[in-house]
């Protein structure tokens, strides 16, 4: 368990860096263009703004290489059985809900459709999610449901707990990367946002509401294979 979390917490780390780094070299390509198409560039300056655009390039395509940074998600994809997919994530995260008390069950028939995804990334999904939920529910004790339905042709996942739930005012930043309310060296603040991006590229989308009855909701949508 402590070993999966650090390489979840890595992958999480790597992905948010790769979009912090993204941005700037993104502007670096801007920049170069522009000096490239100025009629007053001296001749002479040109090879090396060539180069330079063909270094920050390179830099682009391996940060897409090595974190899968695309939003295709078409070549890898394949029938997902989301009710088994969630009681093995609840397995993997069952000692951290012991040790903080929490109970956790699954609310899903058994005979819906499969969605057509990615297991792995999907499987991080649900164990961001889950994990956060026992974070935020600490050691006072509580419960986590985790929920697969089908609506309208899409499947739909939920994981809810009775937790403290996200104050209204930072309801807004939670995936933001990098936001984070855990102490220093406890949370990076990439759980959400990483989610969100895997969702994104399954063309669902991932959303908080407050839970009825108080807690957390997260809920995201998923196409039918
Ligand atoms: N179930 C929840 N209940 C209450 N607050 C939550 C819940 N899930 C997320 N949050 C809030 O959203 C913030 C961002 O969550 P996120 O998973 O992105 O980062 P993190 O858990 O702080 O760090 P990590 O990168 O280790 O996941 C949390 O710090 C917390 O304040
Ligand atoms: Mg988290």
């Amino acid at each position: 368990m402590a070993q999966l979390e650090k390489l979840a917490a890595l992958g999480r780390m790597a992905a948010g860096v790769a979009h912090e780094v993204n941005n700037p070299l993104a502007a670096i390509l801007n920049y170069t263009e522009v000096l490239l198409r100025r009629s007053d560039t001296r001749p002479e300056s040109l090879p090396t703004l060539l180069k330079i655009d063909a270094e920050v390039r390179r830099i682009r395509e391996l940060l897409t290489d090595l974190l899968g940074f695309t939003r295709d998600v078409a070549r890898s994809a394949g029938p997902v059985e989301l009710p088994s997919l969630a009681m093995e994530t609840l397995h993997l995260a069952a000692p951290e809900f012991k040790r903080r008390r929490v109970q956790a069950q699954l609310l899903a028939d058994p005979d819906l459709p499969p969605a057509l995804g990615e297991a792995q990334g999907l499987k991080q999904v649900l164990l961001n999610l889950l994990l956060n939920a026992a974070q935020a529910i600490d050691d006072r004790g509580g419960h986590v449901w985790l929920g697969v339905e089908e609506a309208g042709g899409r499947l739909f996942v939920e994981a809810a707990d009775d937790g403290p739930g996200v104050p209204p005012e930072l309801a807004g930043r939670i995936f933001e990367p990098f936001f984070t309310t855990k102490p220093e060296g406890q949370g990076t603040g990439l759980g959400l946002f990483t989610s969100a991006e895997i969702v994104a590229r399954h063309g669902g989308r991932l959303r908080y509401e407050p839970r009825p009855g108080g807690g957390a909701l997260f809920r995201f949508d998923l196409p039918r294979a």
